[in-house]
């Protein structure tokens, strides 16, 4: 009997422990959970140095936060229960690492850089429960120690095919950061529109941008149209404000301007930079097409020196990304100017003319201070010798530009092309370009391919998603692509691969659903088939 009776007071006093796991995405690099809890409520205070703008900023994110999912604010009122945010530049723990501790007094995050800080909130935010109870929020105690596994984790939205507005960028952006991804990759040029202001070239937004209509249904079963014109662009001053939007959220925005290939928008506007001078129109159907940039006119290379001059201006990121994908040789094989220029320069092939042209830029690039990142395809004829590689079309790409020790972004669309069906049964799904992709195949990818020595693994600097949007059309749908195979890429990025765990990550995020539905972020639940 006494037994018992200690049986049942062991599982009362574990009861708001179990009913409070900890779900934080990405699952931290250390954690230890203690005894006790630690009640937040508005008496509490938020404790952080005033002067650093940097706290203060990260402060007023986490008050809005709390005001936004419970109706409260913290205040500096020095009452003992605390939250205390503390940047200490001498502990040099790593750009992106934080302590987070919480005792039944209250809650310390210690970084010595503001992106730590900030990613020590995301996890707090994750702390808590997602219902108050009669005000107030109850914190298990907690000891954290946390870092990422890989320096980029990223992911990429085509706002090509599909124009999506500014407010739901910056959206984006604060989904992006709630599971510490740090690189957005904007993909702002294609075939079917070219999205970005360009002082010196005015018709890339009075025509590159409008599409007269849109091809209804999967481009492989018809060519109905929609019949229905189509456009929209960022002005500068609104991708400077996302550039700043992001910065605030420890996120880097890499512009994507493509070429050679899918620059049939850009064309339609500025003929004379094709082959044969056009008339070249703005797609209206998904695929590869054969209109690209001509490789043996010079005024291409001004035209794209020009463009990159007003992209470097805007956009601080290191890497600019170019593309370089799915370029049809076929203008190339026909044309005079591109012919002289494989012969005056020796080269053997158009497939060593495409590698011509991206070491144009890539030296053009280089001599401004910033690193040419490009799809793999730039490995064909050879890479230019500062090039970063993301392998898209598997990882043999990325293995290949590692070898030639050459940086890697791996986004194997085997793993990462969230574009791709989330079910088997596809007519349950909502319309997508093809593939299956569920949430733990995701989760199972290991960025480190095994065929790299210790030398080579050094070069893969992380892993990314990408949401291409031929078949999402809107702001709901591109949420439900992205999540939760987000989390999962966040998990693969940030989380030391020996604390994985599908089935526990795949708990947690039940518990994610429920903040997400607080928050009014469209989701695929991925226990529906
Ligand atoms: C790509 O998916 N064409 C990079
Ligand atoms: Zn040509």
């Amino acid at each position: 009997m006494n037994r018992l009776f200690s049986v049942i007071l062991l599982i009362i006093l574990a009861f708001p422990l179990m009913a409070q796991e900890i779900s934080i995405i990405p699952k931290p690099a250390e954690m230890a959970v203690q005894n006790g809890q630690f009640k937040l409520d508005k008496n509490c205070t938020l404790k952080f140095d005033e002067n650093n703008k940097d706290a203060a900023r990260i402060a007023a994110f986490f008050n809005d936060y709390l005001d936004n999912l419970y109706g409260f604010k913290l205040s500096n009122n020095a009452s003992e229960n605390a939250v205390s945010l503390k940047i200490i530049s001498s502990l040099d723990m790593g750009q992106e690492a934080y302590l987070l501790k919480v005792n039944k007094d209250g809650v310390v995050i210690t970084a010595s850089n503001p992106a730590g800080l900030f990613y020590g909130l995301q996890s707090l935010k994750q702390l808590l429960p997602v219902e108050a109870e009669n005000g107030s929020l109850t914190i298990p105690c907690i000891d954290i120690k946390d870092k990422p596994r890989f320096a980029w984790r990223g992911n990429m939205l085509d706002v090509g095919r599909h124009y999506f507005p500014v407010s739901f960028i910056k959206k984006y952006i604060d989904i992006l950061a709630m599971y510490k991804i740090n690189t957005f990759h904007w993909h702002l040029t294609e075939d079917q529109g070219w999205r970005i202001e360009i002082k010196k070239y005015p018709l890339l937004t009075e025509i590159s941008h409008w599409r007269d209509e849109t091809l209804l249904g999967h481009f492989r079963s018809g060519q109905e149209k929609d019949g229905i014109g189509y456009g929209g662009f960022y002005t500068q001053d609104q991708c400077r404000e996302i550039v700043r939007y992001a910065a605030e959220r420890y996120i880097t925005v890499v512009p994507e301007i493509e070429m050679p290939g899918h620059s049939s928008a850009a064309l339609a506007a500025y003929p004379n930079l094709g082959c044969t001078g056009g008339p070249y129109k703005v797609q209206e159907t998904w695929g590869v097409h054969k209109d690209v940039y001509c490789a043996g006119k010079d005024e291409t290379f001004n035209f794209l020196k020009n463009v990159l001059d007003e992209v470097l201006d805007i956009f601080p990121s290191e890497f600019i990304h170019i593309g370089g994908d799915e370029c049809p040789k076929d203008a190339w094989e026909q044309c005079d100017a591109c012919q002289k220029r494989i012969t005056d320069n020796g080269l053997e092939n158009e497939h060593e003319l495409q590698s011509w042209f991206i070491t144009q830029i890539d030296h053009y690039l280089s001599s401004k201070g910033r690193r040419l990142i490009g799809w793999d395809e730039i490995l064909e004829g050879g890479l230019a010798p500062e090039a970063t590689v993301m392998s898209w079309r598997g990882t043999k790409g990325g293995i290949e530009a590692a070898k030639q020790k050459h940086d890697v972004v791996m986004s194997p669309n085997s793993h990462m092309y969230i574009d791709y069906y989330q079910s088997k049964n596809k007519d349950d799904e909502p319309l997508a370009i093809g593939g299956f992709l569920p949430v733990e195949k995701v989760y199972s990818y290991e960025p480190v391919p095994e065929e790299l020595n210790a030398d080579e693994v050094k070069h893969i600097l992380g892993v990314q998603t990408n949401l291409w949007t031929e078949y999402v059309a809107t702001t709901k749908k591109a949420e439900y692509m992205l999540l939760p195979r987000l989390q999962a890429q966040a998990e693969v990025g940030w989380t030391p691969k020996a604390e994985k765990d599908y089935a526990d990550f795949s708990k947690r995020l039940e518990n994610d659903y429920l903040r997400l539905t607080k928050l009014g972020i469209n989701y695929r639940d991925h226990r529906k088939e």
